[in-house]
Order: C-alpha cells, then structure tokens, then sequence
C-alpha cells in the first residue's frame, strides 16, 4: 500500500492536470494498492490539513482540461518560517499533516517558489517528488517545463493576430509577455510570430537602439513594427541601479507595466502611433497543447515509477532529450536564464531581431 499526497502550489498552467494524471495512471496500472490524498490550493492545504480523498476516476478526462483539479496558491518562501496570523508554526504544520495521514511520499508540483519550499520539507525528512510546472520555463535542472509550449502558442497567436493589424495601420504595437525574471517565453513567441524587436530581462535595452530599429525598418519601407516585450524588461539605466534605488524609482512609476513607459518613449521619439496589447493570464489558461499533454504525461509516469520504487528528494525533468530524475538540492533556489550569448540569441540577430542591446 502507498499512501500518496498530492499538491499543485505557485501561479497555475497548463497540463498540472495531465501530470498528475499520468503520475495516478502509472500507479494505478502497477496494480499496487495506492490512497491519494489531494491537498486543496497547494501548501495551503497541507498547512490547514484540507485534503480530498481521491480515486483513479477522480484523474479520468482531465488530459486535456487547463488550471488544476486540486486548485492551486502563492505560499511565499521568503515568510515559510514565519508563523501565520494565528500563531501556526506552517512548517511543522505540514509535517504533521503528513505524518498524520501517514504518507508515503508527498507529489508537488511547481516552480521556482515551490520548489524551494519542497526541498525544505525535504530537508525536515519528508519523502518528496516534484513535476516542474511553469509558463516562464525557468527551473533550473530542466530544459523544459510544461506549460511553457502551451503559454508559447497563446503568446504566438497574440502577436500573429497583432501582425496583421499593424500592417493595416502602419503602427508600432507592443506585445508585453510573461515573465518577469526570464525572457524564455518572450523569445520563443516573439521569434516565432516574427516581432522585429523582442525586449527581455537578461538583455537590458537601450531606448535609442529600439528607435534606431523602428526608424531602419521605416527607411526600407516597412510601415510597422512588432516588438515582443517581457513584462520585466529592463532598460541599461535601471539594469544598473541597486535593487534598492530600483525599488525606490519604482515607488513613483506611472505607468501599469514597461510596455506603456516604452510606448510613451517611442512617440515622443518617432512620432508613430503606438499600442499596447497585455494577453496577461489567457497565456497560463486554456487546453495544454499536444506537446504539453505528451510531455508532462511523461514526466507523471516516470514519477509514478519512482514512487514504486521508493526514490524520494527529486525533480523529474528532462536534460537533452531524456526524462532525468535531478535532486532536489539542486534545483531549489536557481533560476535558468537567457545567457546573453546563447545560441538563439546569436540566431535571432542573424535573423535581423533587435534585442535593443
Ligand atoms: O507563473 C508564472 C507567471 O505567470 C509569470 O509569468 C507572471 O509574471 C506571474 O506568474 C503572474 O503572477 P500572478 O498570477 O500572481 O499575477
């Protein structure tokens, strides 16, 4: 008999559903004898002890189906040690929730956040599996995360839908993508919807290059342009001030996002009509593409096997080409970035993109 806890923890994406149910298939398939305990909006439910029993069914036609089954919330890190506002110590909490169900392991899935907490509990001698989940692709230990491919083609159409207007109009429009600390998505949609512009966190801009661009393109007769920016892109200037001068200037900031500062920036500078299109939260929302539903069905599998097998303290995740199993020590508290000089990054200049480096 195994006895299973299971949780989806951090800002929610696409296939958290599929994962779980191909970690459930897997289980259920060894004919072993499981229980699983789904713990209700992430940490919050395993702090509180708010669980749902579940059975195979319960993980039947939800493939395809977005957001997740067990609901999902931010249990910040940074204050997990601190009590709550009622005095509950939220680590030893989680503890006794698990020793009290007697679990065997508990599964989490998540990103950056969560797993930081997940190698904590580690650390405090919990059995921990963790399925990397995210949009922004930036867990460390995987070349992928799932969610992200489905987050790429919600972005792409955005832009591909933004292109044929702009052309229309001989506008300038700025599409503003998730990811506040990485660049991955903004990338990867930008190239792929053909923004001549793509402005992300790794690679600060400098207002003058993204002008110097607009205005070649209007040169060689291109009446509009595209620009894919991150919702944290950066210009040199704030780049170089201290995170508390940042967080200072930051205090007075005007505008909703970078977007519309850049946007003000670009008319006072060439005088072209500017928009703004923000897809914000349809780009985590809707049905997982295929290659999410294949990949994070992968993933569930071979954390099932691990179950089976009694392995505890890893991520799965998948290192050129190959499903890996990554301990968790490694993972937990690293962020995977753009490196400025990467290859794509190389390639999309080749291909005529301004990074407005
Ligand atoms: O989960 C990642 C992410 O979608 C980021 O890309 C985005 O910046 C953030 O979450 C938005 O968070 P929230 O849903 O809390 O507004």
């Amino acid at each position: 008999m195994k006895r299973i806890g299971m949780l989806t923890s951090g800002g929610d994406c696409q296939a958290l559903n599929a994962a779980m149910r191909g970690v459930v298939k897997c289980l259920v398939n060894s004919k072993e004898n499981v229980e699983i305990y789904g713990f209700i909006d992430g940490y919050k439910g395993l702090i509180y002890g708010n669980f749902r029993m579940l059975g195979g069914h319960d993980f039947s036609g939800i493939l395809t189906k977005g957001g997740t089954i067990l609901g999902s919330s931010r249990t910040p890190f940074k204050t997990i040690k601190d009590p709550d506002e009622n005095g509950i110590d939220k680590v030893d909490a989680m503890k006794q929730n698990y020793y009290k169900l007697r679990l065997d392991c508990l599964v989490i899935l998540g990103g950056n956040g969560t797993h930081k907490t997940a190698n904590l509990l580690r650390e405090e001698g919990l059995n921990i599996i963790t399925l990397p989940k995210t949009i922004d692709n930036d867990l460390w230990g995987t070349d992928m995360t799932f969610g992200f491919q489905s987050a790429v083609n919600i972005a792409t159409d955005a832009i591909d839908c933004i292109h044929t207007t702009a052309a229309s109009h001989g506008r300038v429009f700025i599409v503003e993508v998730m990811g506040h600390k990485v660049g991955w998505l903004t990338l990867n949609a930008g190239m792929a919807g053909g923004a001549d512009i793509i402005l992300i966190p790794e690679i600060p801009y400098d207002i003058k290059k993204v002008v110097g661009k607009i205005q070649e393109r209007n040169d060689n007769g291109s009446k509009f342009t595209i620009l894919a920016v991150a919702e944290g892109a950066i210009s040199k200037e704030d780049a170089k001030l201290s995170k508390k001068e940042y967080k200072e200037k930051m205090k007075n900031y005007k505008f909703p996002s970078v977007s519309y500062e850049l946007a003000q920036q670009i008319e006072k500078m060439t005088g072209h009509e500017v928009r703004v299109t923000v897809p914000g939260h349809t780009q985590r929302g809707g049905s997982p593409c295929p290659y999410d539903r294949v990949f994070a069905s992968r993933l569930g599998a071979e954390a099932g096997e691990l179950i089976l097998k009694g392995e505890y303290g890893f991520m799965i995740g998948y290192r050129n080409r190959e499903v890996v199993k990554v301990p968790l020590e490694e993972v937990a508290g690293k962020l995977k970035m753009i490196a400025p000089d990467a290859s794509i990054v190389k390639e999309a200049k080749l291909l005529g993109i301004s990074f407005g480096g």
